[in-house]
């Protein structure tokens, strides 16, 4: 019998002790996110991350946005699970090539970089998906930016989705109703939309993005009032009615490589340069308020900025047994 009784004490100890030994583990079996995840497994990832981030944007500035949009792209699609970065192949057509991202989103090659330098310190371990996460964050900092911790622990998705790239992500003329419901549908709030949208202090847009307010707003071949008629003028030059689509100005014409609020000291001035960053403030009372605090306060919209990124990096993970740690970020095991 006490034969019997220790056996079922054994058995039922290790049981009791088998979440524990799954912590070191590589799979998320908790189904939430949290910074220590690579803790056992991958003690230098944060630091490698960070490292090849700061080289490449030590080599080209804009750098720092390009990678802190390539979170918000992965995230609006099908969740934060690196969809984005899959090239087509097989079944998959790539996201890549949507209309948001083509001719437009940039800096896979950093993400690739960051990946195979993880690959030889822990392989198969830090997802594609988390070290989108880390380098939104980085970048963020780098450019002078608020930072935060960056919870860990998502997997990489098995498919792309080119319909919801096209379809969940804001586009530049969208109204700022079906903006606002874009948002909302990922569970992100009117707040949450100013304070993101503050990314635009870095980074640039093509002419093709807001020429429509140039020249032809409404369809009446009329401008956009609402842009300051002179900031108007000066961007004509090198976006011209006809051609030029592929030319590149600056999102914050003022500071555009240091992440600060003056985004929103722009907007104040009517010179937001894309559309759906002017009707923050010129659409909805409350937004309009959020921005005048915003350029007023920089330590408010930091703090702002930071809770909703951590928000955005929630957006439905895949943990657990879902999904994979890719080897290549281009492409499934
Ligand atoms: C609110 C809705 C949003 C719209 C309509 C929007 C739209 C755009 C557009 C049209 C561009 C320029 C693309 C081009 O011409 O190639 C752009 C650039 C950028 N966006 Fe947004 N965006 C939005 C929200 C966000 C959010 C939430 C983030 C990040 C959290 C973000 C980060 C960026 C950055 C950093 C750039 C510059 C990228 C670079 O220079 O490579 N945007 N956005
Ligand atoms: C928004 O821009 C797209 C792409 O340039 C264009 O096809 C579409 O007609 C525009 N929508 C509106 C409402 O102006
Ligand atoms: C202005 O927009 C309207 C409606 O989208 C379109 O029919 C018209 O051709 C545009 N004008 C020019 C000059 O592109």
């Amino acid at each position: 019998m006490a034969k019997i009784l220790s056996l079922f004490i054994m058995v039922t100890s290790i049981l009791a002790f088998a979440p524990i030994l799954c912590l070191s583990s590589k799979t998320n079996y908790y189904g939430y996110l949290y910074p220590q995840f690579y803790d056992w497994s991958c003690p230098n990832a944060k630091e490698i991350v960070k490292s090849v981030v700061a080289k490449a944007v030590a080599r080209e500035a804009r750098m720092a946005a390009s990678l802190l949009r390539l979170h918000f792209h992965d995230c609006f699609v099908k969740g934060c699970d690196a969809s984005l970065l899959l090239d087509s192949s097989g079944t998959i057509i790539s996201e890549k090539l949507s209309n948001t991202n083509r001719n437009s989103a940039r800096g896979f090659e950093v993400i690739d970089e960051i990946k195979s330098a993880l690959e030889m310190e822990c392989p198969q371990t830090v997802s594609c998906a988390d070290i989108l996460a880390l380098a939104a964050r980085d970048s963020t900092v780098l450019a002078g930016g608020p930072s935060w911790e960056v919870p860990l622990g998502r997997r990489d998705s098995r498919d792309a989705s080119i319909s919801g790239s096209n379809n969940n992500i804001p586009a530049p003329n969208n109204t700022f109703n079906t903006i606002l419901t874009k948002f909302n549908l990922k569970g992100l709030d009117l707040v949450d939309l100013v304070a993101l949208s503050g990314s635009h202090t870095i980074g640039n847009a093509r002419c093709t993005s807001f020429k429509q307010r140039l020249y032809n707003q409404s369809g009446n071949n009329l401008p956009d009032y609402t842009l300051d008629q002179s900031y108007a003028a000066q961007l004509s030059t090198m976006c011209p009615k006809f051609g030029g689509d592929q030319n590149l100005f600056f999102l914050d014409y003022v500071t555009p490589t240091k992440f600060d609020n003056n985004y929103y000291k722009n907007l104040l001035a009517s010179r937001g340069l894309l559309n759906s960053d002017q009707i923050l403030v010129t659409k909805n009372q409350a937004t309009l308020e959020l921005v005048k605090l915003y350029a007023e306060n920089n330590e408010i919209f930091f703090e702002h900025f930071a809770k909703s990124m951590v928000k955005m990096g929630n957006i439905s993970p895949l943990t657990g047994y879902k999904g994979e740690i890719r080897k290549n970020c281009r492409y499934m095991n």
